[in-house]
């Protein structure tokens, strides 16, 4: 069976360390505890839209190393389509170092591995895939030039094309835009990709719109507690967020999208896919780790 979502980004372990709070510059601290699980932004949207009802594809790579053999099948073992995860011989799996607090703020280094050698030319293999999808998602841990191919070539095919600019380290590059029907940053990404300081739903209104100005199709703008707020050229409607006491909310961003594409494949409205999409990711944020977060569809069936 074609997948509808084919999802083009990057696959990690995760090394997560809990402490009571986020160490300072040379500070050395007792973590409370640690543990090892598969991440990685694109391989947990991947497994969102799995557990959430939609059928998945994912394209990108892992290292020749026990990590990668783990990342592999944490995907396949959701039924995950995986042909286009390939092994990249000598190469070390991407790896993210995570300090959860007790606050469940987090902090994350990457450091890329694979992932870092997911070229255009390796994405462009599985076309087939994207020409039978409904909806492609990208994100910003593998190559520029590779979520620039993809969202182009998701746009020349008339696929929804999703971007969740993550991590954003500041503008996009502006023909990029163009091909991009849902922009889908945090406030913190926001602020990065449009210099307005995203605070609430005014603010983010703003950063929304000067995103539309460069030429998004749709941006959505996820405000954590705050919930989320769509805005279109028709205008802007807030999307409130369930309350939950989080533990952990690594990956909710994650689920928020993989949730928010299993909406609109199964049907949707896009209003329904986002309040879905923030159902799951309140569920994730109450647990811990990435993908062992994330919540199935029967989790959230009332
Ligand atoms: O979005 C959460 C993810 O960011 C983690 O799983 C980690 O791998 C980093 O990519």
């Amino acid at each position: 069976m074609n997948a509808k979502v084919v999802v083009v980004g990057s696959l990690n372990m995760d090394l997560v360390v809990r402490a009571q709070r986020l160490p300072r510059a040379g500070e050395t601290l007792p973590g409370d505890s640690f543990f090892t699980v598969p991440g990685g932004k694109g391989a947990n949207q991947a497994v969102a839209v799995a557990r959430l009802g939609g059928s998945v594809a994912m394209i990108g790579n892992v290292g020749d190393d026990d990590y990668g053999r783990q990342l592999h099948r944490a995907l396949y073992v959701e039924g995950i389509d995986c042909q286009g995860v390939s092994t990249c011989p000598a190469m070390s799996s991407g790896v993210a170092l995570i300090t959860v607090d007790a606050a469940s703020q987090n902090c994350i280094v990457i450091i890329p591995g694979a992932n870092g050698l997911l070229t255009p030319q390796s994405v462009r293999r599985f076309d087939a895939l994207l020409q039978a999808a409904e909806v492609i998602i990208c994100q910003l841990e593998v190559p520029a030039s590779t979520v620039a191919w993809t969202l182009a070539r998701g746009h020349e095919l008339g696929k929804q094309v999703i971007l969740n600019p993550a991590p954003a380290t500041g503008p996009l590059p502006a023909d990029w835009f163009a091909h991009i029907d849902y922009l889908t940053p945090n406030e913190s990404e926001a602020e990065a990709l449009t210099g307005v300081v995203v605070t609430d739903q005014d603010s983010a209104r703003r950063a929304g719109e000067r995103l539309l100005q460069l030429g998004a199709g749709k941006v959505i703008i996820t405000l954590g507690a705050q919930g989320a707020l769509l805005v279109t050229a028709q205008g802007h409607q807030h999307y409130p967020a369930p309350h939950v006491q989080p533990l952990d909310t690594t990956a909710a961003g994650d689920t928020f999208i993989g949730g928010f594409a299993a909406g609109l494949v199964r049907g949707l409205e896009e209003g329904e896919a986002i309040a879905f999409g923030q159902r799951a990711a309140a569920l994730s944020v109450t647990r811990a780790g990435a993908q062992p977060s994330i919540p199935y569809l029967a989790e959230l069936t009332p």
